[in-house]
């Protein structure tokens, strides 16, 4: 099965949320990726749980569509919102290994995740090998991989982190999901090394037809 690609509603225009939405939907999307920033983890602040109950509910009263609601959680203490995420409609929720540096306390995370059905997700910035999270990945779902430091969208993608998603994939049967930088020119990169999910932020919303910047994105695969 190949790659799917995920677009991050980062870069899409907030005043028209559910129109920009709707656009990916219609193109073919079926996972949306939400980046939540707390201004404290990462200098900006983005959305809140509102945001994540808002679409779930329009996406299934409206369009009739299960997207899963990707949920990147880019903040400190994440443990405190696993909850309110979840029953915000999250299907993956992911965390940071650096806000959250222990094995005992990530797997306690995970588990916590797992425990709404949700798949948990790990993640890892650039600067951040895969050795650190390497014991811990067989308690997750998903590895989320950077391909910019976490924080803001328009990013070039770092080729230097192409290696963990071959490494990851070489050795833990886990979902490998790719952040950063991904556009027209890069894709293939993180989809050869064995991507499953690859967000698109700036290369899809960015672009005045969305619709069709999502089509063109996914002929690459
Ligand atoms: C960055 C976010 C990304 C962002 C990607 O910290 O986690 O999801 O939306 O944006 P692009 O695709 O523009 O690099
Ligand atoms: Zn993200």
């Amino acid at each position: 099965m190949g790659a799917k690609i995920a677009p991050s509603i980062l870069a899409a225009d907030i005043s028209s949320l559910h129109n920009d939405v709707s656009a990916v939907v219609k193109a073919g999307a079926e996972i949306l990726h939400i980046d939540i920033m707390d201004g404290s983890f990462v200098p900006a602040i983005t959305f809140g749980d509102n945001i994540v109950a808002a679409l779930r509910k329009r996406l299934k009263e409206e369009e009739q569509v299960d997207i899963t609601l990707d949920v990147h959680l880019m903040i400190e203490n994440p443990q405190k919102h696993i909850e309110t995420f979840a029953n915000a409609g999250a299907d993956i929720i992911t965390v940071h290994y650096e806000a959250v540096p222990y094995a005992d306390k990530l797997i306690e995370i995970s588990n916590e995740i797992r425990s709404f059905g949700l798949k948990s997700g790990i993640s890892i910035n650039p600067q951040t090998p895969v050795s650190a999270i390497a014991d811990i990945i067989p308690n997750f779902d998903l590895v989320l991989i950077m391909t910019v430091v976490a924080g803001r969208g328009g990013q070039k993608y770092i080729n230097d982190c192409t290696v963990k998603i071959t490494e990851i994939a070489e050795k833990f049967d886990v979902l490998i999901e790719v952040d950063g930088g991904v556009n027209l020119d890069t894709i293939t990169i993180p989809a050869e090394a064995g991507a499953d999910i690859l967000v698109a932020g700036s290369a899809i919303f960015g672009k005045n037809d969305i619709g069709a910047a999502f089509v063109e994105l996914e002929n690459k695969l």
